[in-house]
């Protein structure tokens, strides 16, 4: 009887996509009581893009993958799963926004669906990815974080118009048999009883839309931010300490550690818990802001773009973010460069 070898998930190319329109810190501060100097102290944001009226999630999310799928060297007609990660889908209820980003790239008859972990949507996507793929049910992946986040953002609340921005990422993970260019883990988790901390209370079943929704406001973005912030810390320090030590991978040794681009703050504290090297540590905040499932992928891409991401080097990815939701990742680079 012939043996058949083992499928691995391997990360195969990103692209990513930022709107033109800046809106910088001295713009909001005419929006908002705020100061450029509070915002890059607090977050090192000094600027985030926002997409234009009729740029909607799926333009965003299709351009990131249109790369993403040439980077690989496939054609759409080789993509057997779309999957779409985002808290601000073109429609609240249906049809997904990976249904649309699918038609929009011509590909036809193919599983498409999303998925709802906010800013950790993209590294749950890649256990989503990996799980197809190991069980031979799919060969090429494609994994989409998309945003328009400017579209549930009150922009007269200090607290946390200030912080997101919109954008969109997108991989492909194909199957390999090639154990080196595997995904060495992936790992996502959740607590619901922090929902409180990070919630848009509409469109739901609890606050279907109603005046009573517009006049409060209850469509727009509402964070416990101090309290999140801690938990952040605290959460994703033991994840990453975690899964490093399980794969007996020492923190040095880790060339590029991504993080969810949050908060400079954030970003620091953990990367410090780990002894990262300032040159280890990707970010992207002081330019994009928090574009929650788009904020991973826009980082890597940032990264190959600069050509910065060798292929064969070792990702270190952790996110955390509404539900409340985190993960973390390591990963190879499998990809060409350009
Ligand atoms: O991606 C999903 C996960 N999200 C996060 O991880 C975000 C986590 N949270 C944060 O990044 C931070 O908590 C913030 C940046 C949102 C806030 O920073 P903070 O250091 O936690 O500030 P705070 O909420 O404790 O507020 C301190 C003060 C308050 O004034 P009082 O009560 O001390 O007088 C706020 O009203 O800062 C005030 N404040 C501002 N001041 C100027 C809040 N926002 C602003 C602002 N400009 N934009």
């Amino acid at each position: 009887m012939s043996q058949t070898k083992p499928l691995y998930a391997s990360f195969r190319s990103i692209g990513a996509y930022v709107p033109s329109k800046i809106l910088s810190n001295t713009e909001l501060e005419k929006m908002v009581d705020t100061t450029d100097e509070w915002i890059v102290k607090r977050t090192g944001i000094k600027e985030r893009h926002i997409a234009a009226e009729d740029e909607y999630t799926s333009d965003m999310g299709t351009k990131a993958a249109e790369l993403a799928i040439s980077r690989a060297g496939l054609e759409t007609e080789d993509i057997d799963l779309v999957l779409c990660a985002t808290v601000t889908p073109d429609y609240f209820n249906m049809p997904s926004t990976a249904c649309i980003i699918s038609d929009k790239l011509g590909i036809k008859n193919v599983q498409a669906f999303d998925i709802s972990a906010a800013c950790s949507g993209f590294v749950y996507l890649l256990t989503v990815a990996k799980a197809f793929i190991e069980s031979g049910m799919k060969k090429n992946v494609l994994i989409i974080g998309a945003e328009k986040f400017s579209t549930i953002v009150d922009y007269t609340d200090r607290s946390t118009c200030i912080l997101f921005g919109d954008g969109a990422g997108a991989a492909v993970i194909c199957a390999t048999d090639n154990k080196e260019e595997a995904f060495v883990d992936v790992h996502a988790s959740a607590d619901g009883s922090y929902a409180d901390f990070l919630v848009t209370p509409a469109p739901g079943a609890i606050n279907p839309v109603s005046e009573k929704v517009i006049k409060e406001g209850l469509n727009f973005v509402r964070m416990k931010g101090n309290e999140t912030f801690k938990l952040a810390v605290k959460t994703l320090t033991k994840d990453v300490k975690e899964i490093l030590e399980k794969n007996e991978i020492h923190a040095e040794n880790i060339p590029h550690f991504i993080p969810h681009q949050a908060n400079y703050r954030i970003i620091k504290a953990v990367g410090d818990a780990l002894n990262m090297r300032e040159d280890q540590v990707v970010l992207t905040v002081h330019k994009y802001g928090n574009t929650s499932a788009a904020s991973i992928p826009m980082a890597i891409n940032d990264i190959y773009e600069s050509g910065r991401l060798k292929k064969g080097e070792l990702m270190l990815l952790d996110t955390f973010g509404g539900g409340l939701t985190w993960a973390s990742a390591l990963l190879p680079f499998a990809g060409e460069n350009i």
